[in-house]
């Protein structure tokens, strides 16, 4: 039984003051044992990381903490970078790896996206591996082979105990950040390509791994989503800011 995931991504916004609020209002909302058949994660950036686990493990909150990237070195001359151990040692749970802002705006490629997704289970975490086709690919017809390039890619020299914990994360590029959604048709289907995949590669670990929907999700499209059974939650970014509209996410089945 997979249990479902909801993950706020909140990309280059909030300071660590900001992050704090945002914590302690979505709490309060989670504060009705209906919620505790989702898991929830929130990914601040890395400067607000600290205070958000400070609120999390003083208040005792079921929230969890996620981060948006790291690099795939432990340490070193990599000037401008986070290690996986220096966001373990945060309290960090998840770590979004291959995002299509990363892939898009800076150039990450499907060889790095790998090293990353390694580094971060050997510290201990597990990686969000976020895949998905622009809007001309989907034009062209492309949209399996793109996904199968990136999770293949991604997941090339995992263990099947690896695949059991991995969150997958299928975001359609033109629906992030647009107000565009995919059917939920559309989108379960991919999810059940993706899942079908894994099958083929990993066997049984498959039916373990989480697959996330991401683009465009908010309080009015999400219960149809979720409908789908090979989507067990969904990545959120816009709808994510407010702490009552991400509740309302997180809340799908009302
Ligand atoms: P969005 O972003 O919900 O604002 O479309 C999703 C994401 O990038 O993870």
């Amino acid at each position: 039984m997979r249990k479902d995931m909801i993950a706020g991504n909140w990309k280059m916004n909030a300071t660590h003051l900001d992050a704090i609020q945002m914590v302690q209002k979505l709490s309060y909302r989670l504060n009705d044992p209906d919620y505790e058949r989702v898991e929830v994660v929130v990914h601040p950036p890395f400067t607000a990381l600290r205070s958000a686990q400070t609120v999390i493990e003083t208040d005792h909150l079921r929230i969890k903490l996620g981060a948006q990237n790291c690099h795939y070195a432990e340490s070193g001359a990599y000037t401008g970078e986070i290690s996986p151990g220096m966001l373990s040692k945060l309290s960090v749970s998840y770590v979004i790896v291959g995002h299509s802002e990363r892939r898009h705006v800076f150039g990450e490629v499907d060889a790095d996206i790998n090293r990353k997704v390694k580094a971060v289970f050997e510290t201990g975490m597990v990686p969000i591996l976020a895949v998905g086709e622009t809007e001309q690919e989907r034009a062209d017809g492309l949209t399996e082979e793109i996904v199968r390039g990136h999770f293949v890619a991604g997941t090339s020299g995992l263990t099947q105990d690896q695949v059991s914990s991995l969150v997958v994360a299928y975001e359609p590029v033109w629906a992030i950040g647009t107000g565009k959604t995919a059917t939920p048709e559309d989108a379960g289907a991919v999810c059940s390509f993706i899942r079908d995949l894994a099958a083929g590669s990993f066997g049984g670990s498959a039916d373990h791994m989480r697959i996330l929907y991401g683009g465009s999700v908010n309080p009015g499209n999400v219960a149809a989503i979720m409908a789908k059974k090979d989507i067990d939650g969904a990545l959120v970014g816009g709808a994510s800011l407010d702490p009552d509209t991400f509740a309302s996410v997180i809340r799908y089945w009302v």
